[in-house]
């Protein structure tokens, strides 16, 4: 039985400045192509420091957040939409580890990444988080639903 696109779970995934710079973006974008899940949305974008504390309102308590925020928008971020069945969950698992001097080999963050404040992705934590992510980054006109032979491919 054929899920119509429009049933299938979505995740927020961003390439953050140090990704772009590093020359990483066809790597990342690849590895979800190749396990299977689908492109909707994508966008290169320069969040402003306002726009990066919103994306990361949830940690505004923690130590970090000014750096962290700093960073985000520190430089170009590929914006992407990923959608396919268990892409929030499983988008973590490509992701690998926050800290990746704890990620596995064989993640992102493992494979390609050294130090917490400079891990190259981020990837929505849960259904809500990615619910509200792709709300603030995109809006409804950019989220692109279309099939393709692919789809078979698709469990
Ligand atoms: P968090 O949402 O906890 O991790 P993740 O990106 O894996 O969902 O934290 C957001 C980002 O904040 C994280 O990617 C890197 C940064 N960060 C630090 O710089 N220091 C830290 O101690 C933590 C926990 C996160």
């Amino acid at each position: 039985h054929q899920l119509h696109a429009a049933e299938l779970e979505r995740t927020f995934i961003a390439i953050k400045p140090d990704g772009v710079q590093r020359g990483l973006i066809a790597e990342i974008i690849s590895r979800f192509e190749r396990k299977g899940f689908k492109l909707v949305a994508i966008k290169i974008v320069l969040p402003s420091k306002e726009f990066a504390e919103k994306h990361y309102h949830d940690l505004k308590e923690r130590p970090f957040f000014n750096g962290l925020c700093d960073f985000l928008s520190s430089g170009p971020v590929v914006a992407m939409v990923w959608e396919g069945e268990g892409v929030i969950k499983y988008g973590r698992k490509l992701i690998g580890a926050t800290d990746p001097q704890k990620s596995e080999p064989g993640t992102i963050r493992g494979d390609l990444a050294v130090v917490v404040g400079r891990n190259i992705i981020h990837g929505s934590d849960g259904p809500e988080t990615a619910k509200d992510e792709i709300a603030l980054w995109f809006t409804s006109s950019e989220l692109v639903s279309y099939t393709s032979n692919a789809e078979l491919w698709i469990y």
